[in-house]
């Protein structure tokens, strides 16, 4: 099984790009592709296009295309939602303690990673960014 991971432009520009990736490898899951890239504005809404009616999808789109990201493929058991579990709920603030999100993140607009919430958008995902 395979899913679409991301570290945010807020985690490249701390530096956090070996310590989100050092984290999913010695949790077992393998990465498939990387690659550093900017996000142009279309992938942007087109990504996160289940949050166009949203009152936060402008202020999202700006964020997420503000710097280079680190897209990835990453592979293993239930990778989806694993992936998930180790990213750690999406406010920071209601994260558990261990995971990425609440180590590393203190902002609901900028909590470091992006992973797939299905299978179906995992899917969807790689195939736009890969
Ligand atoms: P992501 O898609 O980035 O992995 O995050 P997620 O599944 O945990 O959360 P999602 O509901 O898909 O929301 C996408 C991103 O939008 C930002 N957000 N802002 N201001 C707000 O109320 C608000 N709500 C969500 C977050 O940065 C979230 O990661
Ligand atoms: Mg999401």
């Amino acid at each position: 099984m395979k899913t679409f991971f991301m570290v945010k432009p807020d985690g490249v520009k701390r530096n956090l790009i070996g310590e989100v990736i050092s984290r999913v490898e010695k949790e077992g899951f393998q990465i498939t592709k990387i690659k550093m890239m900017d996000i142009s504005e279309e992938l942007a809404k087109e990504h996160y296009g289940e949050h166009a009616d949203k009152p936060f999808f402008n202020d999202l789109v700006s964020f997420i295309t503000s710097g280079p990201v680190v897209a990835m493929e990453v592979q293993g058991d239930d990778v989806v939602s694993e992936i998930r579990r180790i990213m750690g709920a999406t406010n920071p603030s209601d994260a558990d303690p261990g995971t990425i999100r609440a180590d590393l993140a203190t902002k609901l607009e900028e909590n470091v990673v992006h992973g797939s919430d299905s299978p179906e958008s995992a899917e969807r995902e790689l195939s736009l960014f890969f």
